[in-house]
């Protein structure tokens, strides 16, 4: 069915740089349906920042056609882009680049507030509800420097759904955290992708966690070779985290 799908990559290329053209991605084809929970692998290099970068709209292709929600994004201006990118998608990057001097609950309105939101009570509403999802609901009016690690990216995370984006792209989400704020991410992402039907598209160097999701797409030199669905499905479910 057409409008469950959220991302139709077809034949997506990026090639940066005039002097020396360096092809980042080629010929990329996929479609990500409504409420996918897929990962990303490959090795450095291979384009997996790229692609999520078009996806996201933080960069457009040197060709083939990138489609959300039905939408043909080449016939977008800069404000549609901005604008599609608000709405329809949240970033979680590595690094979390949190506002020390403020507190979690700030920090996690703030782009809302950037982008023109009233400082409501329906957005601290959203806000606390937002934090208690990824179980932030006792630091949520510390200081963003007085917490730890694992809860700074979940902090970020907070922030990243605060739109409750449709899709969330995620490059190396986990990759400075420890096993155990790892898996707790990973289970977190879980239960909004259940409760909220967001769709998950993220990045990691781990097979591991690669298996934890539904969907394996691999890249090599910027291109597709592998696309595997339920790729821990032969693995005991402890192992799965299910
Ligand atoms: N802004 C840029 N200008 C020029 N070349 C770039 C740029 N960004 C990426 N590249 C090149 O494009 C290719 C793919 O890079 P990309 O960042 O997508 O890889 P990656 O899979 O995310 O790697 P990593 O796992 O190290 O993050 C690499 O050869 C890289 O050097
Ligand atoms: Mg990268």
């Amino acid at each position: 069915m057409p409008d469950d799908v959220l991302v139709l990559a077809e034949k997506l290329s990026k090639v940066y740089g005039d002097v020396v053209p360096t092809p980042a991605l080629t010929d990329v084809s996929f479609s990500l349906g409504c409420n996918e929970f897929a990962s990303i692998i490959g090795r450095s290099g291979s384009g997996k920042s790229t692609l999520l970068n078009l996806i996201g709209l933080l960069d457009t292709p040197t060709s083939g056609r990138l489609l959300l929600n039905d939408r043909d994004t080449a016939g977008l201006d800069r404000d549609g882009r901005a604008k599609l990118r608000n709405t329809f998608v949240g970033f979680v990057f590595q690094f979390h680049h949190l506002l020390p001097e403020f507190s979690v609950i700030e920090n996690v309105c703030m782009p809302a507030i950037i982008r023109g939101e009233r400082q409501s009570a329906e957005l601290l509403d959203r806000a606390r509800d937002t934090l208690d999802t990824l179980a932030l609901t006792d630091v949520a009016d510390k200081n963003a420097n007085e917490i730890s690690g694992g809860q700074k990216q979940r902090v970020a995370i907070a922030r990243a759904l605060m739109n409750r984006p449709q899709l969330v792209l995620a490059d190396e989400p986990t990759g400075n955290l420890d096993t155990e704020n790892t898996d707790l991410v990973y289970e977190l992402f879980r239960k909004v992708n259940r409760e909220w039907g967001t769709g998950f598209l993220i990045v990691t160097h781990d097979r591991a966690i690669a298996q934890q999701t539904d969907r394996i797409i691999e890249l090599s030199d910027g291109r597709l070779v592998q696309d595997v669905a339920d790729p821990g499905a032969d693995l005991p479910a402890e192992s799965r985290g299910a």
